[in-house]
């Protein structure tokens, strides 16, 4: 089974962004032929500086390696090292109704919220369609936001196919149902947009201030308290075995402790599990040259992989004369 999936390179990976998808990714290796990339041209639909995006493109890279994306398991590369994408790009555009395009949520929201329109906004999807349909993946693993972005690239296959022939593969979507929505420092999902989030990878004394922040209920230090309606609980069962996620239960049940406690074996619980996500980050971090070096490999083994689609695609439509 083929998943693919594109990461936006959107600045620091909270805890959320790791349990809701990196672990997912991390784990899909295992079983799975992995394609993940780092999507920087459809960054530029909302970044401008050109420094930014590259630093943000190598840290993307970095803290996906440090978190376990193998390039031994994975083809793991930037989107703009493959620019067979943007051809396939302009040739899906032939097949992409406008409609269909004014249609999209994220289009709507986007113009809806006062974004001053332009074509790229409109027109991601289809570079999206490009991203997946070039490598003929099963299953595109999305959060809820991006269904609709993969049944596009479906729609726009179907019409492709209906011209040429049975040649681009339906892609199928997957949404990891099972996996709760992580709660932020104020309760609501995580996210940047909510400034909610605590980051994985922090300073450790910025980190707890940030964990000090999580909202509680205000409870006598003596009195027993709810665990299940905690966000320190909710946020510290992500990262417990069942052993000491019951031992977590009866200290809230016991009393005699108040939320600040439960904070800091939080912030020590957390701080150990990315431990060793950490050092390889930093790792990496000294060692960028071979980052790149990854990059290189990857986007050389993406290539390889979308060259006999591409090949197909400019000899059907006439492009190859
Ligand atoms: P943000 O909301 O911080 O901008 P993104 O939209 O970039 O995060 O999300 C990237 C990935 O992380 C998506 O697959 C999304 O489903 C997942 N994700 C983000 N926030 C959460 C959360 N609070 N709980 C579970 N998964 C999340
Ligand atoms: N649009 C996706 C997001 O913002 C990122 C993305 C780009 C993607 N191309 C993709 C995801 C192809 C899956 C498949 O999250």
């Amino acid at each position: 089974m083929r998943v693919l999936t594109g990461i936006q390179p959107s600045g620091d990976l909270h805890i959320g962004n790791y349990f809701g998808s990196v672990k997912q990714m991390v784990e899909a290796q295992k079983d799975s032929e992995t394609f993940a990339f780092i999507a920087n041209y459809h960054a530029m639909t909302s970044l401008s500086e050109g420094d930014k995006l590259s630093k943000l493109t190598m840290q993307a890279a970095t803290d996906f390696l440090a978190l376990g994306i193998d390039p031994n398991k994975s083809t793991f590369w930037v989107q703009s090292d493959v620019k067979e994408v943007l051809e396939l790009y302009w040739t899906l555009s032939s097949f992409t109704p406008m409609g269909l395009l004014e249609r999209a949520h994220s289009y709507k929201d986007k113009t809806a919220r006062g974004f001053a329109t332009n074509h790229s906004l409109l027109s991601y999807p289809v570079l999206m369609a490009a991203d997946i349909l070039l490598f003929s993946p099963d299953i595109v693993p999305v959060g809820k936001d991006q269904i609709q972005h993969v049944e596009i690239a479906r729609d726009i296959a179907i019409k492709f196919n209906n011209q040429y022939g049975d040649i681009l593969k339906l892609p199928e979507f997957k949404v990891e149902e099972h996996v709760a929505t992580v709660p932020g420092t104020d309760g609501q999902k995580m996210s940047k947009s909510y400034g909610n989030t605590v980051n994985i990878f922090g300073e450790e004394k910025q980190q707890l201030k940030t964990i000090k922040k999580i909202v509680t209920q205000n409870v006598a230090m003596e009195d027993p308290k709810e665990y299940e309606t905690c966000n320190v609980y909710n946020i510290a069962k992500l990262f417990l075995d069942d052993d000491a996620l019951e031992e977590l239960q009866n200290r809230y049940k016991r009393g005699g402790e108040g939320h600040g406690h439960f904070k800091l074996y939080l912030a020590d619980v957390m701080w150990e599990y990315f431990g060793d996500f950490r050092e390889k980050r930093e790792y990496y971090q000294k060692n960028q040259n071979e980052v790149r070096e990854i990059l290189n490999l990857g986007a050389n083994k993406a290539r390889e992989s979308a060259l006999p689609m591409i090949e197909k695609i400019r000899s059907v439509t006439g492009i190859r004369y």
